[in-house]
Formats: structure tokens, sequence, C-alpha cells
């Protein structure tokens, strides 16, 4: 196996799916199935993709998940408010068998369901392919594909968004510039209590003056705390690479933070620093040195609507609550950002 901790390698691996297939060790095969959205390759992987696209993509986050999200992130912080603790990482207790009976339950009372809506979620898409016995999906491969999503989507979506809290409790500063701006978008509305909407949130994306943006905040803290540690491909042939040939079958190991902490591309790399953004376009589709959502072909799906969770979650939490450390918070690099003696906080309104 090649461990690969330098920039440019990392970058042409991930860019080269030819010569580099995407892979995973054993222990992932059992956790995910042998027949997985994460290593498929080839059609099922495009049509696969793309499905995902569709529902997690910008035109259905626009009409769809937007308007979910908000409603759930409300919700979630009134019942926090209730509780003298809470532990913000939650992380994912049951096991793969647990997940994949109630995934198996779900697949099935849909199925029955024949009064079923037009609706643009995955589990939807992925039946009506089933039952069309469209490009060969068994049910076995959807029940992996939607595994996968839970797999890639949890556990990603929470550490990252508990770091990016960690990170401004610890730095008041951005916090107080962050709630500054949100608070901003509510004196323009006619209705403070409304829900987001698609030109606030894309306002709290782009407001280029802002330095310390939700975005700014979040890709700050995933350079720093990154949360997919490894990504693992495989040489299809023996490629060449500079002086070098990476013999057919060997596997890459590509670790993210030598990029990310790389001091010839960050000034004082292990501090966290918003600010060092506010110039820099924001990464989509990943680049040379951020690779928290991966790059290449193989882009993280989600990236868009993880992104959205984040800004509406944060939205709400900065502007109508504050909240307090209660016991924890103390986070180490494992190599995965892990809490140990768990973060909780008590959550209070304003
Ligand atoms: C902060 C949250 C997230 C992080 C840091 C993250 C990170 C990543 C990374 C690094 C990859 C590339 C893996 C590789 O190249 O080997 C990836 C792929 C993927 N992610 Fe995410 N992810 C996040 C959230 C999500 C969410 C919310 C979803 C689903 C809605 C999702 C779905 C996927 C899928 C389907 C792939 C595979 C894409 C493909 O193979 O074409 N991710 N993610």
């Amino acid at each position: 196996m090649i461990v690969s901790l330098d920039p440019e390698f990392t970058n042409f691996v991930l860019q080269q799916e030819k010569s580099f297939e995407t892979w995973c060790p054993e222990s992932f095969k059992t956790l995910l199935g042998s027949d997985n959205l994460l290593t498929c390759a080839g059609s099922v992987h495009k049509y696969t993709r793309n499905l995902i696209l569709r529902v997690f993509g910008p035109e259905n986050l626009r009409l769809q998940l937007l308007h979910e999200v908000d409603r759930i992130a409300r919700t979630n912080l009134v019942s926090w408010v209730d509780r003298s603790s809470i532990d913000l990482k939650l992380s994912i207790s049951s096991g793969r068998k647990s997940i994949m009976k109630a995934l198996k339950q779900l697949l099935d009372e849909k199925q029955k369901n024949t009064e079923r809506q037009e609706r643009m979620d995955l589990l939807s898409l992925l039946i009506r392919d089933l039952e069309m016995e469209k490009h060969g999906l068994t049910e076995e491969y959807v029940l992996n594909v939607l595994f996968s999503i839970v797999f890639a989507s949890f556990e990603t979506t929470s550490t990252a968004l508990t770091v990016a809290l960690k990170f401004l409790m610890d730095n008041p500063a951005a916090l107080q510039e962050l709630t500054e701006e949100h608070e901003q978008i509510l004196k323009a509305r006619t209705n403070p209590d409304s829900g987001i909407t698609w030109e606030e949130y894309k306002s709290m994306k782009f407001t280029s003056h802002v330095s310390c943006s939700y975005i700014n905040c979040y890709i700050e803290g995933l350079r720093l705390a990154n949360v997919t540690v490894v990504m693992f491909r495989k040489a299809t042939g023996d490629v060449r690479v500079k002086a070098y040939t990476v013999p057919e079958g060997w596997t890459v190991m590509i670790c993210p933070s030598a990029n990310h902490l790389n001091p010839a591309t960050y000034n004082d790399p292990q501090v966290f620093n918003p600010r060092r953004w506010k110039d820099i376009s924001e990464p989509s589709g990943g680049s040379m040195n951020f690779l928290a959502f991966g790059r290449g072909p193989r882009y993280c799906a989600g990236a868009e609507f993880a992104k959205l969770q984040m800004a509406i979650f944060l939205h709400y939490l900065v502007t109508k609550y504050r909240w307090t450390l209660v016991r924890g918070g103390n986070m180490v690099l494992s190599p995965a950002p892990q809490f140990p003696n768990g973060f909780h906080v008590q959550v209070l309104p304003k």
C-alpha cells in the first residue's frame, strides 16, 4: 500500500478514475455490503450517483429540502431547550443489522402503498426503478444504497457540525461576527418568524464581505478537523507518476490532512481562522488544497445538502438561542475528530 502525503500525487489519484478505481478494506465491505455505492463503478455508479444528485442536488434542495431541513432544525432546537444538558455529538448507536432491518421494513411498507405520491425522495425513485426492472436493480442493491447513504451522511454531518460549534465556542469573536451576519438577515425580513428562503440561504453563502460567514467557519472547521480521514484507491494497471511507477493492484491511502495542514499553503495551519477563506471562492467540487468532500468523479454527492443543513441549523441556533458548555467539549483527533468526554451543552432561548 502507498500512503500519500503528497498534495500533487493525491490530486492526481483522485482525478484519474480510469487508472485508480475506488477501493475499500474488507471491514468496510462487511459494513456496507459487497455490492455497495462507494465501491460500485461504471454504469451502476453513474446511474446511482445521478439518482442521488436528483434528490440532494441544487434543484431539489431549493424546492423541497430547504423547507424540510428548516422545519426539522426548528423542531429539534425547540426540543433541546427543555433539557438541562444535551450531547451535541450524536453517534450511530445501532449497527448495520438493525439499520438494514429498519430499511427493509420501510421499503416493504412503501412498496405495499399503492397510492404513492410522486415525490422526489430517494426511496420512491429507487422503488420505481426496481419495479420497472431498470438497470438490473436488485432489492439487495437498493438496501445497500440506502444504507450507504445513512453511513456517508449521518456521522459525517453530525461530526462536522459539532466540530464547527466547538471552534466557534473557542473563538468568541468569530461567533459574534457570525451571529451579526444572521441577525442582519432577520432585520431585512417583514416577518422574522417565517422560514428561511432560498435567496436568504444564498446570501448567507455568498456575501463575500462577511469574513466569518457560516461557510467559512464550516470549511475552516473541516480543514482543521477533517471528518473523512482517509480515502482509498487501487491502481487498475501500472501507472507512471513522475519518476515512479505504481504497480497494478496496489492500493493508495489518501490522507487529506496532509493537504489541509500544509504550511506551504496555509499560514499557521493549526489555527482556526475563517478569515483565511474571505478572498478565496468557495472550493466547490473540491480543490487541491481542500479535500474534505473529496475531489474528482467521486466528489461527495451530498456536499451541498450538508452545507445547507449546517447553514440552517446555525442560523436558528445563533439568532434564537444561547448555549453554555455543561460537560466535556474536549476534542481529540484520533485520527477523526472525537469528543472522549462528550460535548454537553445547555441551550436556552435568547
Ligand atoms: C460534512 C458532511 C460530509 C462529508 C465531510 C463528506 C465527505 C465525503 C467524501 C470525502 C467523499 C469522497 C469519498 C471518496 O472519494 O472515496 C464522499 C462521498 C460521498 N458522499 Fe459525502 N460527506 C458528507 C455528507 C454527505 C451527505 C449528507 C450525503 C448524502 C446525502 C453524502 C453522500 C455521499 C455519497 C453518495 C458519496 C459517494 C459519491 C460517489 O462515489 O460518487 N455525503 N463524502
